[in-house]
This record gives structure tokens, sequence and C-alpha cells, in this order.
């Protein structure tokens, strides 16, 4: 694998990366799991420290960047949400520039994109953006490694994103599936689509990669020839409680079960970025199983148990993706 220079950049969103780099960032990655898992030493960022601001919760992005950053021989500091100044006390140019005067990366997960960009316009050292409403770039490279691992290459995969189309997760497949030139369907109620002028981006970047990008508000239509069926939660981290009701009316059209799993290709697999509802063994899930009288949500349990499921490879994956992110961008 021939080294690309990476160093400096910031990781805000994948439209900012062409597709020879996410492919090398993948590949990257790969090599790393490969050094992990034997027990081979990888600390050549030794000396470093990095700042992970967390202002929703976060299992794995934040293990992943703290393993990653411990692996490489870097420092943490983790800042939660109600434990630092950002936007209450401190602006976020100021953060920034406090931060970049002591760390040598800075992570943010959060709300609005505009947040992330703001961060790493007035920081000196990388940003990477750890979700924001919009974009999840990190689960991005962790989805595209378990693909390739499962399917040997991404060539002529097809991904039925189904649920919530407008949000963080089916925004980043939108952009991933253009750049990489594979195919993305988006199942949803039509209000439900991702926003037209993120589309036209995306279509404009996939004339010139013969990506397919499809909408398609029949589930059983959509996954018509679909490798890898997605989907997410249907309400997201920062949304109003009152809008579980509509969701679980809008969107269960779009659950995955095991017939949706049977309309799909013959060797299509089910993804989930996690956390996922797909019994009531959670505090939420049982208290909105019980007030709507459901048993599973966006996925059943069947589908996420079964053997086509690959959730918690693709969690693992988040990890090693996380570390090439974060080698590349600080030159390890
Ligand atoms: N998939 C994902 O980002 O998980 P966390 O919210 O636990 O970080
Ligand atoms: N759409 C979800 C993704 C969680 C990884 C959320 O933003 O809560």
């Amino acid at each position: 694998m021939n080294k690309m220079d990476l160093k400096g950049r910031d990781f805000l969103k994948l439209l900012d990366y062409t597709a020879e780099e996410i492919t090398y960032l993948v590949d990257l990655a790969a090599d790393y799991k490969k050094k992990k898992k034997a027990g081979e030493l990888h600390d050549t960022l030794k000396g470093k420290n990095v700042a992970l601001i967390f202002e929703k919760t976060s299992t794995r992005t934040r293990c992943s960047f703290e393993v990653a950053a411990h692996d490489l021989g870097m420092g943490t500091t983790y800042l939660e949400p109600a434990s630092s100044q950002i936007g209450k006390k401190e602006s976020i140019a100021d953060t920034a520039r406090v931060l970049a005067g002591m760390f040598d990366g800075i992570e943010y997960r959060g709300y609005g994109q505009e947040i992330v960009e703001e961060l790493a316009k007035y920081s000196k050292v990388p940003v990477w953006n750890g979700l924001t409403n919009e974009f999840h770039p990190t689960q991005m490279l962790a989805d595209l490694l378990t693909i390739r691992e499962h399917f040997g290459s991404l060539e002529g995969i097809k991904v039925a994103y189904m649920g919530d189309a407008r949000y963080n997760m089916a925004n980043s497949w939108m952009v991933t599936c253009a750049k990489m030139g594979m195919d993305f369907v988006a199942c949803s109620p039509k209000e439900y689509f991702p926003n037209a002028e993120l589309i036209e981006t995306c279509q404009a970047i996939a004339k010139e990669t013969g990506a397919t990008l499809s909408f398609c508000e029949d589930a059983k239509e959509g996954v018509k020839g679909a490798n890898v069926i997605y989907t997410d939660v249907w309400v997201s981290m920062g949304e109003p409680d009152e809008i579980w009701e509509e969701r679980i009316r809008d969107l269960s059209p779009y659950k995955v079960d095991k017939d949706l799993m049977d309309h799909a290709a013959e060797n299509a697999i089910f993804m989930h970025c996690l956390p996922a509802f797909h019994d009531l063994k959670t505090e939420i899930g049982k208290e909105k199983g019980e007030q709507y009288n459901v048993t599973e949500l966006e996925v059943t349990d069947e589908v996420f148990e079964s053997e086509r499921s690959l959730v918690f490879e693709e969690a693992e994956n988040r990890m090693h993706t996380i570390k090439a992110v974060m080698a590349a961008t600080l030159g390890a």
C-alpha cells in the first residue's frame, strides 16, 4: 500500500474526500486491524494527545477513539456533554483555538454540521467528526471495511437504507455510494427522503463515478437486488420525545424483518450503526414498546441475531477505521 499524504487534513464529511482517499483510509484500517490481531505494537504517535468532545452520548465512537489513540501511543482527554464550556460560556471559535494549543487533534460529536466545520476553521490541528445531525463519516469507513471484508470488494454492491432517510446515516450513505460508485436506494415515505440540495450534489458525483441513487416509498420494491440492508434508529439523539408516535406510524412499513430480507439479493447482509431497538431489553425500548404496543422497532430480533447480521463486526471496525483516520491525518 502506497502511503498517501493526508497529514493535517480534517475529517468532517466524506464529501471532502476523493474515492482514492477513502479507499486508502479503509486499506490503512485493514492494515492496522492485522497488526492489532497479530499483537504487533503500532504506537508511532507517542507523545501526542487528542481531545474528545462529546455533546451527545456514545459507546462505540468514544471507545474507538480512546482505544485507537492509546494503541497509537497517544493520550486522550474526554470532554463530556455537561463538563465543558463549549457553546455555553465559550464560543466554538475560542474553544478551537484553546484546544488546538494543547492537543494534536480534536474529535467532535454534537449537533449541527456547521459546529464541527467552525471548529475546524479555527483549529490549527485536525478535527474529526464523530457524528453530527447531518453526517457520520467515521461510521462510513467502518461500514465500507465490513462490506469489503464480507464481499471481497465494493464493486457492484447495492445498499438499501431503510427508515429516516433525511438524517446523518442516510445522508452519509448517499454520499458514500455516490463517491465510491455504488448503488444506493433510500426506502422511506417521501417526506423522509434526503434534502434536495444534497441529492443534487450527490447525483452530480454519481454521474462521474457510475453510482446510482434512487428513492423508493415501497420497501419491498426498494430492496430488490440489494446486497446490504441498512437501518438506524427511528428517533435520533437530540430529537424530541414527542416524535416517537409519528415515527413509529410512518416508519413501521420499513422495519427490517425476515420477509424484507428475503426480498433482497440472495447474498444480502444486515447492517446497523447501533445502538438498535431489536427487543425490549433496554430502558427506552421497554418504555416505548409498552407505550406503543410494539416489541421491536427498526429491525426484528430475528434478523438482528441472524447469520446475515454483521452488526458486531461493523462495531469492531469502528476502532480500526478511526485509528486509520487519526494516524493518516496526524502523519503516523
Ligand atoms: N454507531 C455509533 O456511532 O455508536 P455510538 O453512538 O455508541 O458511538
Ligand atoms: N441516527 C443516529 C445514529 C447513531 C449512531 C443518531 O444520530 O442518534
